[in-house]
């Protein structure tokens, strides 16, 4: 089936915005962009290194790239996957693990081997949390790192979760994986999970953003008006530690942005 193509494209400072007639035609049209640079990578070098994001989001994109997979387009047996986070503390086995969101949206479904789906794991002892997040940023380095980041947006302009902080730019472009605190949007937005904000993990492991600025491709999927602010602040705001997303920004066109209508409604043009 061919791809969705957007309704819109807007060149933001040398960042590429494609905005589609709705959230369903965006993540076809990523299912197919990651499924053929599977392919290439594959034939490139013997493997692809995807780096994968959880939500409510990216949920159609796996859907996608299953239904590739089922239909004999598309083979995992070469890829190595990392996540972005994981809450903490987290069983692998918990309901609400990432690790087990993965695993129902695409890790059982395809011919991925278990020992390549690599998720933050939520069960490293605390005084063991940083040397972790190191081993982390260590293994998709070892990889020749990521061919392609997968990214959703949080209302609060996270990616990841990396929360916005009150940190200099310097700083903020170079962050390890690491534990962090998360932030009260962050929480308030994952209460309906857990059954409520007072369930709902403080702290989380976080890809950080040195790996994540280094991955030679990243798309970046929004919808919805609620993400329609975050979107603006990202793309048109000022480059800042307190606005996650704009640090995206230092990767110029290596990174396409994919929003619906609503989510790019406080874009120019
Ligand atoms: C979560 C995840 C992020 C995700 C974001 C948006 O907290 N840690 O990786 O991109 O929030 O979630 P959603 O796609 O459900 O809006």
């Amino acid at each position: 089936m061919p791809a969705p193509s957007p309704s819109r494209s807007l060149d933001l400072d040398g960042t590429p915005v494609l905005i589609f007639d709705d959230s369903a035609a965006a993540c076809l049209a990523a299912a197919e962009q990651i499924a053929e640079l599977v392919r290439s990578a594959v034939a490139r070098r013997g493997k692809a290194v995807l780096g994968l994001a959880t939500g409510g989001t990216p949920v159609p994109v796996y859907k996608g790239l299953v239904e590739e997979h089922q239909g004999g387009r598309l083979s995992f047996a070469e890829v190595s996957t990392y996540n972005l986070d994981e809450y903490y503390p987290m069983s692998p086995l918990d309901p609400q693990s990432y690790r087990t969101y993965m695993d129902r949206h695409l890790f059982s479904l395809v011919d991925l081997a278990p020992n390549r789906a690599h998720v933050p794991d939520g069960t490293v002892p605390e005084s063991d949390l940083e040397a972790y997040g190191a081993s982390y940023d260590r293994w998709i380095e070892a990889e020749g790192g990521l061919d392609l980041q997968l990214l959703g947006l949080g209302r609060n302009g996270h990616i990841g979760f990396n929360e916005p902080a009150d940190l200099d730019l310097d700083t903020a472009l170079k962050l390890p994986t690491r534990p962090v605190s998360l932030h009260p949007t962050t929480i308030a937005d994952a209460a309906g999970d857990f059954g409520g904000e007072a369930h709902v993990p403080r702290r989380a492991l976080t890809m950080g953003t040195a790996s994540i600025l280094s991955a030679r491709r990243i798309l970046v999927l929004a919808f919805g008006a609620k993400k329609a602010e975050a979107v603006s602040r990202s793309l048109t705001g000022p480059m800042t530690a307190q606005v996650p997303g704009s640090l995206l920004r230092s990767a110029g066109s290596r990174v396409t942005w994919m929003l619906d209508p609503a989510a790019a409604a406080q874009l120019p043009g």
